[in-house]
């Protein structure tokens, strides 16, 4: 997922922790080394077919999370999914704030998505964005908190919880898993004011984007 760093962005008006702040890292910290690639985008078939079960932890496994990792902090994003650099593999990694600006960061393989139910049901409208489809944000409606279980890169249960863009991004990349992208939940109107965003930012995002910037993280 996107972090909006345009000041029209819901996103972008939030205070968020500085980046030096040291994140939580409940399951343990994120593999580094990774090589950055070029981020997958909407249209391409791995993207909106519901990703293969991770089945084997083993060194492949951690080698891609770790290309998934530099991935994202090379395109300045706090959640990417395995299917953003082309591989059919239901696993996502993320390094996002919650609604304090405290962060998480995590790694989750066959993630399943617990989302409140009846009066304890409240949607956030806040502006969101992928970096699939870059340089767009429109407010998408989602519940406000989210849990996601699944495992880790032993095969290990993990489970996450949080508020704010954390919710959020718990549940975007959960989507990603499933061959759903957020333009799907959207509205005709406003997937139609995404798709202008992102025609207007295309020339800043070549298609080798993050990977031809030089950016290893
Ligand atoms: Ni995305």
């Amino acid at each position: 997922m996107a972090r909006a760093t345009a000041p029209a962005g819901g996103l972008g008006s939030r205070t968020v922790t500085d980046a030096t702040d040291e994140p939580l890292a409940p399951h343990g910290p994120l593999p580094q080394g990774g090589t950055v690639r070029p981020v997958t985008r909407w249209g391409t078939p791995v993207m909106h077919r519901p990703q293969a079960p991770v089945t084997a932890y083993d060194d492949a496994l951690r080698a891609l999370v770790a290309d998934m990792v530099a991935t994202m902090y090379a395109a300045d994003g706090v959640g990417l999914a395995a299917c953003q650099i082309g591989v059919d593999q239901a696993v996502f990694v993320f390094d996002c704030p919650d609604a304090s600006g405290q962060r998480t960061v995590g790694v989750v393989c066959n993630p399943e998505l617990e989302l409140a139910e009846g009066p304890d049901r409240r949607l956030d409208e806040d502006d969101e964005g992928c970096l699939s489809f870059p340089g767009a944000f429109v407010p998408c409606a989602r519940p406000d908190r989210a849990r996601v279980t699944g495992t880790g890169l032993d095969g290990e249960p993990v489970a996450f919880e949080g508020d704010g863009l954390l919710a959020r991004c718990l549940q975007h990349e959960t989507d990603h898993t499933r061959g759903t992208v957020f333009g799907d939940r959207l509205p005709t109107k406003q997937r139609k004011k995404l798709q202008k965003q992102h025609d207007k930012a295309v020339d800043d995002y070549p298609l080798d984007w993050p990977a031809g910037e030089g950016a290893d993280a």
